[in-house]
């Protein structure tokens, strides 16, 4: 499973790439306005300096809901750099510019998913990744996980190659569980990443041995 981290921030973002364990980034238009980056020249800027620091693919979401004006954002931010993935939310001129970028060797992710038809959708229009909203489906009680399960299931029964990638994540277990249905990606803020790390077993046990070692010395 990929690695990407959900964030705008370059400081977390070079953390998570010394780490060893990072395959790409995801922003959003909320990630860059949190980060103090507005105006179309600078949030420009800002993508070309996330693509200097990971080696993956970088998602940059288009602002445009309409055909025209997506298309014309889109091949502006795929001109950035090759590692850039055209982020286009699941609306309907949102899937004929997916096709439209598919049909150009433009990749996409297909953003803003909340259900298997949506993904179904997606997958059609040909779309390098699909982006269920795990946590905010939990946040309105519904199951984030069984999406991603579901959508699992549709794209092997058909061989689609969308690769799905689960975001929207909120702790470390959600990636634990979309690793174990087969999501393809799973891009998370730094923080349920490095909880990944964590168990107090390796603390006590580390601490024992450091301790016994200083004994016999
Ligand atoms: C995905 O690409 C989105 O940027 C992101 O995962 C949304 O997560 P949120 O629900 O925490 O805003």
């Amino acid at each position: 499973m990929k690695f990407f981290i959900d964030t705008a921030n370059l400081d977390q973002i070079k953390e998570a790439q010394e780490l060893g364990v990072l395959d790409g980034v995801t922003t959003n238009p909320s990630l860059m306005a949190k980060e103090g980056i507005t105006g179309v020249d600078n949030i420009m800027k800002h993508y070309k300096k996330i693509c200097e620091i990971v080696d993956g693919d970088v998602s940059a979401e288009v602002i445009s809901t309409d055909f025209d004006g997506m298309i014309k954002e889109g091949e502006a931010l795929a001109d950035l750099n090759e590692q850039i993935v055209v982020k286009v939310p699941m609306i309907k001129d949102g899937v004929k510019a997916m096709k439209y970028f598919t049909d150009h060797g433009i990749r996409t992710n297909c953003t803003l998913v909340f259900s298997a038809g949506q993904a179904l959708l997606a997958a059609k229009a040909g779309a390098s990744y699909v982006s269920p909203f795990l946590g905010r489906l939990d946040d309105i009680s519904s199951d984030g996980l069984n999406l991603v399960d579901e959508i699992r299931l549709i794209y092997d029964n058909y061989g689609y190659e969308t690769e799905i990638l689960a975001a929207s994540i909120r702790h470390p277990m959600h990636i634990i569980e979309c690793a174990k249905i087969g999501a393809d990606v799973v891009t998370s803020p730094l923080q349920s990443i490095l909880a990944l790390l964590n168990h107090p077993l390796t603390s006590i046990g580390l601490e024992k041995f450091l301790a016994d070692h200083k004994k016999g010395n």
